[in-house]
């Protein structure tokens, strides 16, 4: 398909990896051939103890880091944390900010995760900023208002398609091998888009990444990467598996 925004496939180890699984991402590297290479941008965000490691052998590859979350102090006694900065340090290109799971075990709400995504920006990261609804509101009829409220209160002022990208993770599709229909995901991705104007105005909104997340794998990559509006995927479990990982970056394609 033609695209007109480069598309972003970025894996979320979450907490998976010791050293040994350095080895995905060098894989990831070798079946990053320059067709896929012209036409998909790939990002890796491992565990933050193995990011630094994984960067330095993703070097000269075009295949870029990420953080899977980031404090929202600069540096300090806050014993646990890490700051956007370090994560820039060890070489990460982008920070995911407000997943879901950090939402729901950590307590972080929209306030919480604009602070984040507004540190990212600072130490020159793209906030991969997460939204999504829950089961509970999906069936209330609420998912569009939910994921609006979500922007509102989440999204950095002044972002721009450069410094920003969205994820759309309905909550429920999470880990669960359930996907929302094509039909949701144009419609939730188009209002996001919408709502990205209001904020952001229309012709940045226009250039923002918007991901889908929510057990994306090779089976299904396709059918949800050619909904309009979808700009390539946020992957977890597939993401730990070189190949899986490669062939959703080539549904993208
Ligand atoms: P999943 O996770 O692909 O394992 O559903 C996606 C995510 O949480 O980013």
């Amino acid at each position: 398909m033609t695209r007109s925004i480069r598309p972003l496939v970025a894996g979320n180890w979450k907490m998976n990896g010791l050293r040994a699984e350095l080895a995905i991402a060098a894989e990831v590297a070798k079946g990053y051939a320059p067709e896929l290479k012209n036409k998909v941008d790939l990002a890796i965000c491992p565990p933050a103890s193995l990011l630094f490691m994984t960067s330095a052998a993703l070097i000269g590859t075009r295949i870029a880091t990420g953080g899977q979350d980031c404090s929202i102090q600069e540096a300090g006694a806050f014993t646990g944390e890490i700051s956007a900065a370090m994560l820039a340090d060890a070489g990460a290109s982008y920070a995911i900010v407000g997943h879901s799971e950090r939402r729901t075990l950590h307590g972080e709400t929209n306030a919480i995760v604009k602070e984040k995504a507004q540190a990212s920006q600072k130490a020159l990261l793209v906030p991969i900023v997460c939204v999504g609804e829950t089961k509970d509101e999906r069936e209330a009829g609420r998912a569009l208002a939910i994921v609006r409220k979500q922007l509102r209160g989440s999204v950095p002022d002044g972002a721009t398609a450069a410094t920003l990208v969205i994820a759309y993770e309905p909550v429920w599709a999470i880990g669960t091998g359930l996907t929302p229909t094509p039909q949701d995901v144009a419609e939730m991705h188009e209002a996001i888009r919408a709502e990205l104007g209001k904020l952001l105005g229309k012709s940045v909104a226009a250039g923002v990444r918007l991901l889908y997340g929510g057990s994306v794998k090779p089976s299904n990559a396709a059918e949800l990467m050619n909904v309009a509006h979808v700009d390539g995927a946020l992957v977890g479990g597939a993401s730990l598996k070189a190949e899986d990982f490669l062939a959703i970056a080539k549904a993208c394609a």
